[in-house]
């Protein structure tokens, strides 16, 4: 029989989520996970298309796996997720070791595939669909503390920069009570933490229930679950939202708010429908909403026309926000797009140049925000041993900062504790103990 199963995974936390999906279906149909790649009778790679670098890895990734195809030919190798939309059969064609091409709208025809690839064909599947939303199906995860949960998929925003759009499809929304019965579960297997996936979640609707009823529905359901939610598009965070937040006290105080820009000009060919005035405004009023609230943000460099001056304008944004963390990329091509069609006119060095000073920037501000924390008590969640040390724990904070201190007598994973901060750089907080908390 064959029926192991091995999938790695890579991109954003959406497509985690999927993988947990995939392996949810491939488990009702009589497959067995498996985290060896030896033995395995199939190996997916769940693929990502955002930017060029992401799929060079697949590429590579699967030169790679010609080895274990030479020996062992009988091994089903297939590419699902965004590349597997994006490039569809081409993807068979010039890389003869793939044998299933599955896009992330026909997961359910997975088994099918598999078996026609078992029969010496190729299996493909790559429509979109308005429609699928897999609620009725259960991911597959293994026990833990932080579960994602998908509660959308698609997006309709079309920025001009993004390939999400054509390779995810149009925006739909998963329904609230089958969340909220997710959330229950996860509670009651334990789970500690639950992030809320969407391209934009604030588009979230489920015959008229909005974002913020789902974040609330979610959040009574166990105080002790953490809610966490990503990501949200600067044009339509709502003010319910906000005060949702504020008055959930384990909705997490942490908003995702990619600004991508500084320029209203190059927002403007971004299509990004908003603003550096409203965004602005939106973070002061969302710091009044909820105090103590912090942000991170995503940021392209060298979109095609950015001048220095462009430039100088995304520095000062990120200094007049002082965001707590961001995601920092070179601007990269993605064919479909209507970026695409401008020019590519930013010569390479300096998209590298404005990378560097924009990550620099953000290192100093999330260290000297840090530095602010050292003598301040702060409620984290233990969420297991430190990476460099088993005499530590790590967990992080409801703002999403990483603490790490030593290890005491009756903590363990999945306590929340207060840590008194000591020392901090920019990426971590160090700490002692002082007491542990119980939250009901
Ligand atoms: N080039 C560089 N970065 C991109 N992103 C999306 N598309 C591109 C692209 N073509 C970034 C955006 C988005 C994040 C998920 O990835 O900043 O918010
Ligand atoms: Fe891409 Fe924009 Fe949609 Fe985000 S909001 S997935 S950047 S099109």
């Amino acid at each position: 029989m064959k029926n192991k199963i091995y999938i790695e995974t890579y991109g954003c936390q959406m497509n985690f989520a999927d993988t947990e999906l995939v392996q949810g279906i491939l488990h009702n149909n009589g497959y067995t996970i498996s985290k060896d790649i030896d033995g395995a009778d199939v190996i997916l790679l769940n693929t990502c298309s955002v930017r060029d670098n992401a799929e060079q890895k697949i590429h590579s990734r699967l030169d790679h796996l010609k080895g274990i195809k030479n020996k062992r030919p009988e091994t089903v190798i297939g590419i699902l997720g965004c590349m597997a939309e994006r490039l569809r059969k081409s993807l068979i064609e010039e890389k003869k070791i793939v044998d299933v091409v599955v896009g992330p709208d026909e997961y359910r025809r997975l088994p099918e595939l598999l078996d026609v690839a078992f029969g010496g064909e190729k299996g493909i599947g790559v429509k979109l669909s308005r429609t699928e939303t897999y609620d009725d199906i259960a991911p597959y995860r293994e026990d833990g503390l932080n579960a994602w949960i998908s509660v959308m998929r698609g997006c309709d925003k079309f920025c001009t920069f993004c390939v999400v759009p054509f390779t995810r499809g149009r925006e739909r929304s998963r329904s609230l009570d089958s969340i909220v019965l997710e959330v229950k579960q996860l509670s009651e297997r334990g789970f500690k933490e639950v992030t809320l996936l969407g391209q934009n979640v604030n588009s979230y609707n489920d015959n008229g229930k909005d974002f913020a009823d789902l974040l609330a529905s979610c959040a009574i359901v166990d105080r002790s679950v953490r809610i966490r939610f990503t990501t949200s598009h600067p044009q339509d965070l709502s003010d319910k939202l906000l005060y949702t937040i504020a008055e959930n006290p384990n909705i997490c105080n942490y908003i995702h708010l990619p600004v991508q820009s500084g320029s209203d000009r190059i927002l403007r060919l971004m299509n990004r429908t908003y603003t550096i005035e409203h965004y602005l405004n939106l973070i002061d009023k969302a710091r009044k909403i909820i105090p103590g609230v912090s942000f991170s943000t995503d940021i392209i460099s060298g979109f095609p026309t950015e001048t220095m001056e462009d430039h100088l304008m995304t520095l000062d944004i990120m200094q007049k926000v002082r965001y707590d963390g961001a995601y920092m990329f070179k601007y990269s091509p993605r064919e479909g797009t209507k970026a695409y069609n401008m020019k590519d006119d930013v010569p390479d060095e300096v998209k590298s140049k404005r990378l560097n000073e924009i990550i620099e920037l953000q290192q100093t501000i999330s260290h000297e925000i840090n530095q602010t924390l050292i003598g301040t008590e702060e409620i984290v969640l233990v969420e297991g041993n430190s990476k460099k040390s088993d005499k530590f724990f790590a967990g992080r904070t409801d703002t999403n900062k990483v603490v790490v201190f030593p290890k005491v007598d009756n903590v363990g994973e999945g306590d929340y504790v207060t840590i008194k901060i000591n020392r901090a750089t920019s990426a971590t907080l160090f700490g002692e103990f002082v007491d542990k908390i119980n939250i009901f």
